[in-house]
């Protein structure tokens, strides 16, 4: 398959499982086994549009971008230091390309929300992939292991120009 089919493909698949079962555990994790094939594209860079910086990303590409303005974005994104703790305004899935990277994830919790719990804290490997669920519980950080990390990252929305909220 053309690689440049591939993403679309894989926009088609997450776009339709999503409007027919809604955002859950499963869809997300059957989301993020799709994204992480795309991984073992060795030249992704190609296929993207060049954004540079972004709100916590070092260097990013845009591998696709919907028409809809709210509809979903896939990017390849560098980070050289460690972000703040951030949140995205959208469910989202990422996964390693090129080099290692940690990541730790926290929900609110229900009762409260402003106190946070952490639900995971994992090395992502390239092609290793972990997913975060809608707004409020999208929190997560991210530090590369080295000097820095590329990872792909769906979004389900286009939030590029919704500000991210930082906590403490
Ligand atoms: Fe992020």
């Amino acid at each position: 398959m053309d690689k440049n089919d591939q993403i679309n493909k894989f926009v088609e698949f997450s776009k339709e499982i999503i409007k027919t079962e809604g955002i859950n555990e499963e869809t997300l994790s059957k989301i993020s086994k799709e994204l992480s094939k795309l991984s073992n594209i060795e030249d992704l860079f190609r296929f993207g549009n060049h954004r540079g910086r972004g709100a916590n990303a070092a260097e990013s590409y845009v591998l696709y971008e919907d028409a809809d303005p709210h509809g979903p974005v896939l990017q390849l994104a560098k980070f050289d230091g460690p972000t703040a703790i951030h949140n995205h305004g959208s469910w989202g899935a990422l996964c390693g390309y090129i080099r290692e990277q940690y990541y730790t994830q926290w929900i609110v919790e229900e009762t409260d929300d402003t106190k946070v719990t952490q639900t995971l804290d994992t090395i992502i490997k390239p092609g290793d992939y972990v997913y975060w669920p809608d707004v409020p519980n999208d929190i997560h950080k991210q530090i590369p292991v080295e000097d820095d990390a590329w990872v792909i990252i769906y979004m389900g929305r286009n939030a590029f120009d919704t500000e991210r909220i930082v906590y403490d």
